[in-house]
């Protein structure tokens, strides 16, 4: 116990630096798996240090906090279906912001406490207490202010990405001076707390912080959020750091500040992807939204479309010399990975060139394509980056979109009325064929209607995505190449 209290600050160092190798380790996916077991070492030396580093700590009720959160976690990590990782994801950042909060209140109220005691008597006793520095109280108003709005921020997320009633997008004239209102009058009573140590200017900080991550957030469109929860992923991540400093534990500091730049490197990179800047994501209204809206005001015209079955798409394919395959949402949600697997690699036993086109956003969280293609076992080296296969779509006999809509929208490119104006899409347009899979002609993720389909070089194939692949992988087996 002692060794571990002396040589704490070696421990923090070492699992700092495991944390480094961590994300070093999950920048590809070869190395993944080996750096998410670096996190794990790292959390757990984390956590058992700061266990002996802590004075007189409240044993039982560390262990039963440590008890339920392992029960629930280890649950929900079992029964998670992938599909609802991103408001999962959204869920973890809001207890991370209501932890900073907790915090930062506990922080305060020890320390009115002991002011309360007075230091004298303390001393007398043999407690050691330092009234908090302004720098100190600082940090308590960051830490608990960027803790506030990310819980509430973050539980709107999840309501909205659940598709909870309750996370209803707002919008209207009043939203931006309402948020500017309510974030002046917090920033009044941080700095009123900063400079007075008032605590009800401390409580209303926290309440109005608490109010602007809701109204903040519910103005951002659908489509915008998976912006939102890599932002607020980093926020977590500042407002952990903000509480390392008040706790004095590097640890925290560290961790925090890692995740914090992590996810503000991950929200900079997805905003590249889709064209748009941090700051238009976040105060420039909704842009799902206003998708959404669009489509339901616009009269319903009839439009043709061709659609086909999945031996006419089998046949097709098996007949091409390239074959390029995007994978959207909807192959995730129809659990399809294992079934394209196996078409894939048919159609390459054929002599057939076949890969895997991947759009940034495609699915619902960063990365989500990548990850079922790897559970499924296709090849790295034939998963191919937007960037990369964007200028081999001409040449390319036949495209096969899976689940995918607005990743493959040309009104992004084309029409700049569309509110995915500007955001880079796969260019699945311009192959010789494109045959789409999903099971009717309803918009995607944007709300947006889908030029793709109703080319004259698309063919539709409708139904769910695994039984359709089969159905296609049966059909080219049937043909006996
Ligand atoms: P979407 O635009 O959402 O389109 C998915 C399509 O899959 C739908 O049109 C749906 O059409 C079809 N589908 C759903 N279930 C299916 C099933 N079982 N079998 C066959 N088809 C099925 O997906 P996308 O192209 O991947 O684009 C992603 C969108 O999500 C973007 O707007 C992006 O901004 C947003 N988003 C992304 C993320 C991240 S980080 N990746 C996070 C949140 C939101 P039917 O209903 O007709 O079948």
């Amino acid at each position: 116990m002692e060794f571990i209290r002396d040589y704490a600050d070696w421990f923090y160092l070492i699992g700092a630096v495991l944390f480094i190798l961590t994300l070093r380790g999950l920048s590809g996916p070869k190395t993944a798996i080996t750096g998410n077991r670096y996190g794990m070492l790292a959390m757990g030396i984390a956590v058992v240090t700061t266990f002996f580093v802590a004075e007189n700590p409240v044993v039982w009720m560390i262990l039963a906090a440590m008890a339920a959160g392992a029960v629930v976690g280890i649950a929900r990590a079992r029964t998670v279906p992938m599909t609802q990782m991103p408001e999962t994801v959204a869920l973890m950042h809001s207890l991370v912001g209501l932890a900073a909060v907790l915090i930062a209140i506990a922080a305060i109220i020890h320390n009115n406490k002991l002011i309360a005691i007075g230091p004298d008597l303390l001393a007398a006793n043999g407690v050691n207490f330092h009234q908090m520095s302004s720098v100190h109280l600082f940090e308590l108003f960051v830490g608990c202010f960027v803790g506030a709005i990310t819980f509430t921020a973050s539980v709107f997320a999840y309501g909205k990405l659940a598709a909870k009633k309750w996370a209803k997008t707002i919008a209207g004239a009043w939203v931006k001076p309402v948020q500017a209102l309510i974030f002046i009058a917090m920033l009044i009573c941080g700095f009123t707390f900063f400079t007075t140590g008032s605590m009800p200017a401390f409580w209303a900080m926290t309440a109005l912080a608490l109010i602007f991550g809701w109204v903040w957030i519910a103005p951002v469109g659908g489509g915008d959020m998976p912006v939102v929860v890599s932002l607020l992923n980093s926020f977590s991540g500042w407002a952990a750091a903000g509480i390392g400093f008040t706790l004095e534990n590097n640890m925290l500091i560290v961790a925090g500040s890692l995740v914090g730049s992590s996810g503000a490197i991950l929200s900079y990179i997805m905003c590249k992807a889709m064209n748009r800047s941090i700051i238009n994501v976040l105060f420039g209204g909704a842009m799902g939204g206003v998708a959404v809206a669009n489509a339901d005001a616009g009269e319903k015209v009839q439009r043709n479309y061709r659609s086909g079955s999945a031996d006419d798409a089998g046949f097709l394919m098996s007949n091409a010399d390239s074959v390029v395959i995007v994978p959207g949402y909807g192959m995730a949600q129809g659990r399809a990975q294992n079934a394209v697997k196996e078409l894939a690699n048919l159609l390459k036993e054929q002599g057939v060139t076949v890969r895997f086109a991947i759009h940034p956003v495609a699915g619902r969280m960063p990365g989500h394509m990548n990850v079922l293609l790897a559970e499924a076992d296709v090849p790295y080296e034939d998963i191919l980056e937007m960037d990369e296969i964007n200028s081999d779509f001409p040449a390319t006999d036949v495209v096969l979109v899976i689940g995918a809509n607005d990743v493959v929208n040309p009104a992004a490119k084309d029409d700049p009325s569309s509110p995915i104006y500007g955001m880079p899409i796969l260019e699945a347009h311009k192959a010789r064929i494109t045959m789409v899979i999903k099971r009717s002609m309803a918009t995607g993720y944007a709300g947006l209607d889908n030029d793709l389909f109703y080319n004259d070089k698309t063919m539709m194939v409708f139904g769910d995505a695994k039984k359709v692949v089969e159905d296609m992988t049966k059909a080219i087996n049937g043909t006996g190449h």
